[in-house]
């Protein structure tokens, strides 16, 4: 089964869609199939990737429980799942309770071999980000490094829970300090008390860097606007990091058939 991650915190402005956007560039760079699917009538992974939208296909999608509308991108190996403003109705189409699994039920639907889907998610525990924990296996947690910032991690945490009692598989997998500004004091501080809470689950940092704030104005993700600088360098290495510690990202193997690796009976006399 094709691994399914949510971006989320619950609070806003910490790097969620930059983060969805440009893992998501750089597990394609590196050969793999990638859907993003964007889950915030916001549209910013959208407009990130210079694909806006008015988000009434995803919606109308919702709404008769069919196949996600997919798109193309610029980025080689990614697919796009567009949102814009109309989603916003499907917060009060789809109160709480069974309607959050309407989305997992679509993205089922949704014919295509990625080897990974990555859902950016709104900055709120609604039905949308509901949606997305009921869909996925994993989650990833982008953090700023800042005193508020920890408060919003607790609250994941057990937004995550409860959401266990209905997606069992669910796991919080890694923690991605953004925005990171190492020469401050406060960030080796809830560095520290990162460490502590997730042991071996926080990444390498994202520091605070123009190339990321300037990408999204540019619609591409930043190792195509800005190849080579410490944005594109960071999210890389965090890229590379999930895949190799918690086995995010990674190529799906083709699952090998008995008739390709068996050897006839004639070849085995012949031996
Ligand atoms: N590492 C970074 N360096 C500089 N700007 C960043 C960085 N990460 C995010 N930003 C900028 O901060 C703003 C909020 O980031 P965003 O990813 O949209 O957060 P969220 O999705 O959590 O609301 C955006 O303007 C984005 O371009
Ligand atoms: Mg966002």
């Amino acid at each position: 089964m094709k691994q399914v991650v949510s971006v989320v915190n619950l609070k806003g402005g910490v790097g969620k869609t930059t983060t969805a956007v440009n893992l998501a560039a750089c597990w394609a760079e590196q050969g793999k199939k990638v859907l993003l699917v964007d889950l915030d009538p916001q549209g910013s992974a959208s407009i990130c990737v210079g694909r806006m939208s008015t988000g009434r296909r995803l919606l109308d999608a919702m709404q008769k429980i069919i196949a996600l509308p997919v798109v193309p991108t610029d980025v080689t190996g990614l697919d796009l799942v567009p949102s814009g403003p109309e989603l916003v109705t499907a917060r009060q189409i789809f109160i709480d309770g069974p309607g959050d699994e309407i989305f997992s039920s679509c993205l089922r639907q949704t014919a295509g071999e990625w080897d990974c889907v990555i859902i950016d998610c709104p900055p709120s525990l609604d039905m949308l980000t509901m949606s997305s924990l009921m869909a996925s296996q994993h989650v990833i947690v982008p953090v700023e490094a800042s005193f508020l910032g920890m408060n919003g991690v607790r609250q994941m945490v057990s937004a995550v829970e409860s959401a266990k009692s209905r997606n069992p598989e669910l796991e919080i997998r890694a923690i991605i300090p953004c925005r990171a500004q190492p020469r401050r004091r406060i960030h080796w501080e809830i560095m520290d008390r990162l460490d502590e809470m997730f042991p071996g689950k926080v990444s390498p940092i994202i520091h605070e860097n123009v190339s990321l704030a300037e990408a999204p104005g540019r619609g591409k993700p930043v190792i195509l606007t800005a190849r080579i600088s410490r944005g594109s360098d960071d999210y890389r290495l965090v890229s590379l990091w999930l895949a190799e510690h918690v086995g995010l990202g990674e190529k799906k193997t083709p699952e090998l058939s008995t008739e390709d690796v068996s050897p006839s009976l004639e070849e085995v006399n012949s031996l």
